[in-house]
């Protein structure tokens, strides 16, 4: 009985490694800060930043089912970060029920406040998704140097952390104006953010 309960086990896993190799969709990246929905027609449930990573899961007809990954706080889930702690927001949501917390797959505590890996499932405009994670960073560079050489020389990202930039552009880029070029080169100045 033993054995076979073990080899079933071992069978259920095998079977598993390889829905997961099959399941692993392309790695994609949002251009500007997109919908997200439930189901391809439902409302929205919340928005994926410009700039994020993501896997696509399913393809229908202009639509892409898309999982974001991240952390995410415990005690108020609605929002998708790269990273612990840190404001470099992926995704957030209206409703604390769309991110799915993984505990197992990591957790940490920051000043207090507990953070688990977290993921979040739906539908985009497929239009609004790239496998050219590069020429997106060179079209963000390019946007950056355009436009934050209007009044002063333009940064460089490393000027300045993740969390420095988020206390200067507080709305992600969209101060002033909702241009998703800005959204787009806030995540740009994040990721090349000082450590
Ligand atoms: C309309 C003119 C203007 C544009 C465009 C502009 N800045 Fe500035 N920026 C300023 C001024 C003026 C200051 C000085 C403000 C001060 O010292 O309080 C400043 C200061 C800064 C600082 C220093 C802030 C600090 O607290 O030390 C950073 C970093 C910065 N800008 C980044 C950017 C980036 C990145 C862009 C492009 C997304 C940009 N700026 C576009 C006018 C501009």
């Amino acid at each position: 009985m033993k054995f076979h309960y073990k080899a079933q086990l071992a069978a259920a896993l095998i079977a598993a490694a390889f829905a997961g190799t099959a399941l692993a969709g392309p790695v994609l990246y949002t251009t500007e800060t997109t919908d997200i929905t439930s189901t391809p027609g439902a409302n929205v449930a919340g928005q994926v930043l410009a700039g994020t990573q993501v896997e696509e899961l399913e393809r229908v007809s202009g639509k892409a089912r898309v999982r974001i990954r991240g952390w995410s706080r415990v005690a108020d889930p609605t929002h998708i970060s790269a990273e612990p702690g840190k404001p470099v927001i992926e995704a957030a949501f209206a409703s604390s029920r769309t991110v799915k917390l993984d505990p197992s797959a990591g957790t940490a505590k920051i000043l207090g406040a507990t953070w688990n890996v977290a993921t979040a499932e739906g539908w985009v405009d497929s239009s609004k998704l790239t496998a050219d994670g590069a020429g997106l960073t060179a079209q963000a560079k390019a946007a950056k140097d355009s436009k934050c050489s209007a009044c002063h020389a333009a940064p460089s990202p490393s000027s300045q952390t993740a969390s420095g930039w988020y206390s200067i552009f507080p709305q992600g880029g969209k101060a002033g104006d909702e241009n998703s070029q800005d959204e787009l080169v806030f995540r740009y100045l994040q990721n090349g953010a000082r450590k």
